[in-house]
């Protein structure tokens, strides 16, 4: 066996919620076909505007209701015999050329849920109902912040592994050239859900003094984080991130960014777009890494440390050693 075989601990696909769309990009009709969760799966918005995510493969001969299907009402129909299936409960509601319907004619509807600009998909690979939210923030849509600029780009790297950098604050400084680790704290809120990490910083400005700023990270849960650049006299930025496993070795992720108007034309568009193209810094690492399950740390990687206990409530079954 390969000794990249030998030192890799795969990981499962945690449990969550997780991103599969930007809310602008399904209007009501829409039906778009999708692969997360290593699932195939069938994204749609009905004509009253809900966001649903179901199952794709028809029970009656197994057509992808994604290729050809067509949204009716609160349902969508299969592009085969046009069975309808409801998109809330996932129950087949009607055979056009057929009174009686088989009990067995439904698909899985998975939970999904619309919030600040995303639509997002509870995955639970046991399929225990959803056990917690994702929070609103105010700043999407507030009149004194821009309109928020989206990025998305899919990474080769475990959601875990892409998650963990927020969380290690030591690659900064090695990986995107910071100046120095900033001094980091955490805490845990939530019953220990939420983990927020918080780091004092400076940043150069073109034409300008350094701004000092507290960067609050906030994660929900693996691959769900918001960024807070908070201290900074009547200016703010907000970064919004949801980094959604395709397969487990594959992660899409979707940002959305936004500042306080008052600083969006001096320095705010250079800021977001350096957060967008920093993630670049990360891809050789990530691309050629292996997971270790158990890696040698040392006693100043007491954030690392943490990170790996935290991740564990995400997971249904410990990881393999
Ligand atoms: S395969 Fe879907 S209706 Fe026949
Ligand atoms: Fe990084």
């Amino acid at each position: 066996m390969a000794r990249r075989d030998v030192e890799h601990t795969p990981l499962a696909i945690p449990n969550g919620w997780f991103a599969v769309a930007f809310s602008r990009d399904i209007v009501a009709g829409d039906i778009k076909p999708i692969h997360y969760f290593d699932e195939d799966l069938v994204l749609f918005r009905t004509r009253s505007g809900q966001a649903r995510v179901l199952d794709p493969y028809c029970p009656h001969l197994g057509a992808h209701l994604g290729h050809g299907g067509r949204v009716i009402g609160e349902s969508i129909r299969c592009p085969f015999h046009a069975w309808q299936y409801d998109g809330e409960s996932g129950a087949c509601v009607k055979i056009p050329y057929c009174e009686r319907i088989p009990p067995a004619a439904k698909v899985k509807a998975w939970h999904t849920m619309e919030k600040n600009g995303l639509i997002f998909v509870w995955h639970h690979d046991r399929d225990a109902a959803p056990s917690w939210d994702i929070p609103v923030y105010d700043e999407i849509g507030d009149d004194a912040w821009s309109e928020p600029r989206l990025h998305d780009i899919v990474l080769e790297a475990h959601v875990q592994d892409t998650h963990e950098n927020n969380n290690d604050p030591v690659h900064f400084q090695y990986v995107h050239s910071m100046t120095e680790t900033p001094p980091s704290s955490i805490e845990y809120r939530d019953d220990g859900r939420v983990y927020r990490s918080i780091s004092d910083c400076t940043a150069d400005v073109p034409n300008g003094d350094p701004i000092h700023y507290t960067l609050e990270r906030d994660a929900f849960g693996i691959g769900q984080v918001s960024l807070r650049f908070a201290g900074i006299p009547g200016a703010g930025l907000l970064m919004f991130s949801s980094s959604t496993p395709i397969d487990a070795t594959k992660t899409h992720s979707r940002w959305l960014l936004t500042c306080t108007k008052n600083m969006v034309d001096v320095w705010g568009e250079e800021f977001m777009l350096a957060l967008v193209s920093g993630v670049q810094c990360d891809f050789p690492i990530w691309k050629n890494k292996v997971h270790r399950a158990r890696p040698v740390l040392c006693e100043e990687d007491t954030f690392l440390a943490d990170y790996r206990n935290w991740v564990k409530q995400f997971y249904s079954r410990p990881a393999a050693d």
